[in-house]
């Protein structure tokens, strides 16, 4: 039998960016060239589920992801695990009487499942790795900081262990302690904000972002501009708009922001293409939708692949859902593919 079996289960929600996270100055800690900001979705919608647990009688570390077994091995989840339970030991030795000290020696299974389609390469990794950390730490009874080490996952996902408008700052000193995530405003903050997934391509992206932040940061003059000069500016600007709810000015910075990420990826030497002729009809949509009535009301960002994700006000939504649907017009298959393009609607309240 299973004995001492301890269990915990806990979600995460994706995040988007709306300030871009591109390139690392230190691979093995991951460590940013750049801050990053983005919204982090309403736990009811796009999120990773993790269980994992922990027993004497089991010989070896091991992950499911989506019900597949994986290679526990791979460096970012190793860092994670060690990092955890060192953070676990260090605990425990300084005396805590509440921290459950003969687990931490134990080998944990951990199950982690997307209620989201990973092929759909809808940043899974971010809510993944925050999962991932979130829940270790609450099985072997860690508390405090946690963002750190869920960056040694995947970047983005220190992002995800907070809720609302958060911001990865890049940090200064080379061990990485000081780039960290924080949260801006409350997910409470903003209740008329909309998030709308418009899923282009359910292919696995070009290529992933590790390799592509590679070669950008070996090849692009212009990146090395948007990390110095561009965005510490527009951080301080988004906070700001944010804090004014200035949907106006929080959608022309989305946009622009996008539009400056993927321009570096064009930069990059081979270049890379993470947007396609969808992507491309899409952002056409938006400014044509805003032109239309002189104001910004549709706002799109996209990640390292083709699929569109769209910000705009409650008050707006279901008029640009209907624009979307006539010029991406349905297939018989239902109402949630629009000809390869089914629409998910993502509320933030
Ligand atoms: O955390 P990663 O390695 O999956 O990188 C994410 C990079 C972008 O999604 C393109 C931008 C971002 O800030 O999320």
């Amino acid at each position: 039998g299973h004995q001492n079996l301890a269990m915990v289960t806990c979600t995460a929600p994706v995040n988007i960016a709306v300030i871009k996270y591109w390139g690392k100055r230190d691979e093995d800690l991951i460590l940013p060239i750049n801050s990053s900001l983005s919204v982090t979705l309403h736990q009811e919608q796009l999120k990773t589920m993790t269980t994992i647990a922990c027993s004497r009688s089991f010989q070896q570390d091991r992950i499911w992801l989506n019900g597949k077994e994986e290679d526990i091995s791979c460096p970012r989840l190793q860092s994670c695990l060690q990092e955890i339970r060192r953070l676990a030991r260090k605990r425990r030795n300084t005396g805590d009487p509440t921290s459950d000290v003969s687990i931490v020696s134990n080998k944990v299974h951990i199950c982690s499942v997307n209620n989201f389609p990973t092929a759909a390469g809808l940043a899974s990794s971010a809510a993944g790795y925050a999962c991932l950390v979130y829940t270790l730490s609450q099985l072997f009874g860690v508390e405090g900081e946690l963002s750190a080490v869920a960056r040694q996952g995947s970047g983005s996902a220190c992002r995800s262990l907070y809720g609302g408008f958060v911001q990865w700052k890049m940090g200064e000193w080379s061990d990485g302690k000081d780039s960290i995530a924080e949260q801006v405003e409350s997910e409470s903050y903003w209740p008329e904000l909309r998030v709308l997934i418009l899923v282009v391509s359910a292919e696995q992206k070009s290529v992933g972002s590790t390799s592509g932040m590679h070669t950008s940061v070996k090849t692009s003059q212009l990146l090395k501009y948007r990390a110095s000069v561009v965005v510490p500016c527009r951080m301080e600007e988004m906070i700001r708009v944010i804090r004014q709810r200035d949907f106006q000015a929080f959608g022309e910075l989305t946009m622009k922001d996008s539009n400056q990420f993927h321009a570096t990826c064009l930069d990059t030497y081979p270049p890379i293409f993470y947007l396609n002729n969808v992507s491309h009809r899409i952002i056409s949509l938006v400014h044509r939708y805003n032109q239309y009535y002189g104001e910004t009301k549709v706002a799109y960002t996209f990640d390292a692949g083709p699929n569109a994700v769209i910000y705009t006000l409650q008050e707006h939504l279901p008029e640009f859902v209907q624009v979307v649907r006539h010029f991406f017009p349905s297939e018989a298959n239902g109402s949630e593919f629009v000809r390869g393009l089914p629409v998910c609607s993502a509320d933030l309240s």
